[in-house]
């Protein structure tokens, strides 16, 4: 017998009754994407308020890597609840804080000191002021396809108009944009005895040249594999060489290590595949197991030129999400985590590449570890994104029991993000929905209904 387990329509009448209330009260910005209302969530599997189960290859979006519910997780937060919940770090101190800090600057590459926040934007915007205040100047330079979160600093550098910034303006000044070395979609026509990697590099000369000296450029993050964008893996040169340049330039380089990091592209942080150490990392998601946390962590002599007080919150780094996160890297230890990032890729990359041969609207299977991706195209040669299709595939997966997320700037890729506790059985379960799911809408994807589809077409 396998996972899932459907034992009404999908959403069933307790969930609906729920998502008619959130649509008479909650504010519709936040329409969840999701047909049911989740009551359960353990290792891979979600369970709804109707009775049914479902694989979930979307990780509460890449937070639960150790897997929901984490027996030693949760025992470590209850041990904290049991203690106290809250003092605020900055006013009266407690060990965890320290202790992961401590623990943390020993797994990623470059760093000697950490500060904690509460979510992925949060950290972002205060790597941007740390950067600013080290090097007294104002710019930043961001990607196309980025996507660093939704608060100003943060939506500055998010390169995604709709729905994220529409109606917002204005955002963050002295935010600069170069493309990223996307394999699928060059942004460059290179020329032989340089690599694609460099080539894009060199892409930032011509920002330097033509829209910002570099001089008066604090910061450059990117994302090491891009995530939102559509988990675009650039060239193992593309990060040492934009290192070389900030280096070159005194610019403070940034990796953005929210999605990519504890484990999803099979090592713990995702600059590991390329060697280079970044002057600050962000992390957020999988650190805490869904506890709201997130950090910035980096070299001593860039965390500390803010001075005292300027940096904090009445949150940030609370003990209930400090004791999760040390639990978090416990499960870490072993490695198999890591080693099941791997093979989890692996099998998602494998499978797909076969359906590749069978559905023309398969244009790529990329992805690190388990930091996996299918990009889907009308048009092999144009690689006109299907969107719309994506939708219907989600759509009708979630109503067959696996719950899997889009990406991309056309929303044209599907995202596995699945926590890396998912067994064998579950995965390839999953994938059999899944792949279902698109030989079903790619059969049925004839140019009239692409188009009446697409005039209904809502964002994901
Ligand atoms: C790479 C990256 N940076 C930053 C963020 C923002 O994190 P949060 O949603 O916790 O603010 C995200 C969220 O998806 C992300 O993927």
């Amino acid at each position: 017998m396998g996972a899932i387990r459907l034992v009404t329509e999908v959403p069933g009448p307790k969930s609906r009754e729920i998502l008619q209330r959130h649509e008479r009260y909650v504010a519709r910005a936040l329409a969840p994407g999701f047909p049911a209302v989740i009551r359960a969530a353990r290792g891979a599997l979600l369970e709804d308020v109707d009775g049914n189960t479902f694989i979930d290859l979307a990780g509460g979006v890449g937070v639960m890597n150790v897997g929901h519910s984490d027996p030693d997780v949760l025992a470590a937060a209850r041990k904290q609840l049991e203690c106290f919940v809250h003092t605020d770090y900055t006013v009266a101190p407690y060990a965890a804080y320290s202790e992961l800090a401590g623990r943390l600057v020993e797994l990623v590459p470059g760093a000697e000191k950490a500060a904690f926040f509460n979510t992925g934007a949060e950290a972002v915007e205060n790597a941007v002021k740390i950067a600013r205040s080290y090097t007294g100047r104002k710019a930043v330079i961001a990607f196309e396809g980025a996507f660093h979160g939704r608060t100003w600093m943060a939506l500055a550098l998010t390169s995604k108009t709709r729905p994220y910034k529409q109606g917002f303006l204005p955002l963050a000044g002295e935010v600069y944009r170069v493309p990223y070395a996307n394999p699928y979609r060059p942004p460059v026509v290179w020329r032989s005895g340089r690599s694609f990697g460099e080539a894009c590099a060199a892409l930032l000369d011509g920002i330097f040249a033509e829209h910002v000296a570099a001089e008066d450029v604090a910061a450059l993050i990117v994302e090491p594999v891009q995530g939102e964008g559509g988990f675009v893996v650039p060239p193992e040169d593309y990060l040492p060489a934009l290192k070389r340049r900030c280096e070159e330039h005194g610019i403070v380089f940034i990796a953005d290590e929210v999605q990519t990091g504890f484990g999803r592209t099979g090592r713990m942080f995702a600059v590991e595949h390329s060697g280079v150490e970044p002057d600050l990392v962000v992390v957020a998601k999988s650190i805490a197991a869904g506890f709201p946390l997130s950090g910035v962590l980096g070299k001593a002599e860039i965390m500390d030129a803010p001075v005292e007080g300027a940096m904090g919150g009445t949150y940030p780094g609370n003990p209930v999400a400090l004791a999760g996160a040390l639990a978090v890297l416990e499960r870490f230890e072993s490695g198999e985590l890591l080693e099941r990032s791997e093979r989890i890729g692996e099998t998602v990359r494998r499978r797909f590449g076969e359906l590749a041969g069978e559905v023309e609207m398969i244009g790529d299977v990329r992805g690190l570890g388990a930091m996996s991706a299918v990009e889907f195209v009308r048009d092999r040669e144009t690689k006109e994104p299907a969107g719309e299709e994506v939708s219907r595939m989600l759509r009708l997966a979630a109503e067959r029991g696996v719950l899997a997320l889009p990406a991309g700037l056309k929303g044209n890729c599907i995202r596995f993000l699945s926590p890396l506790v998912i067994t064998d059985e579950q995965l390839h379960e999953a994938l059999e929905v899944l792949e279902g799911c698109v030989r079903e809408v790619a059969a049925g994807a004839s140019p009239e209904e692409r188009s009446a589809a697409d005039s209904l077409a809502n964002p994901i």
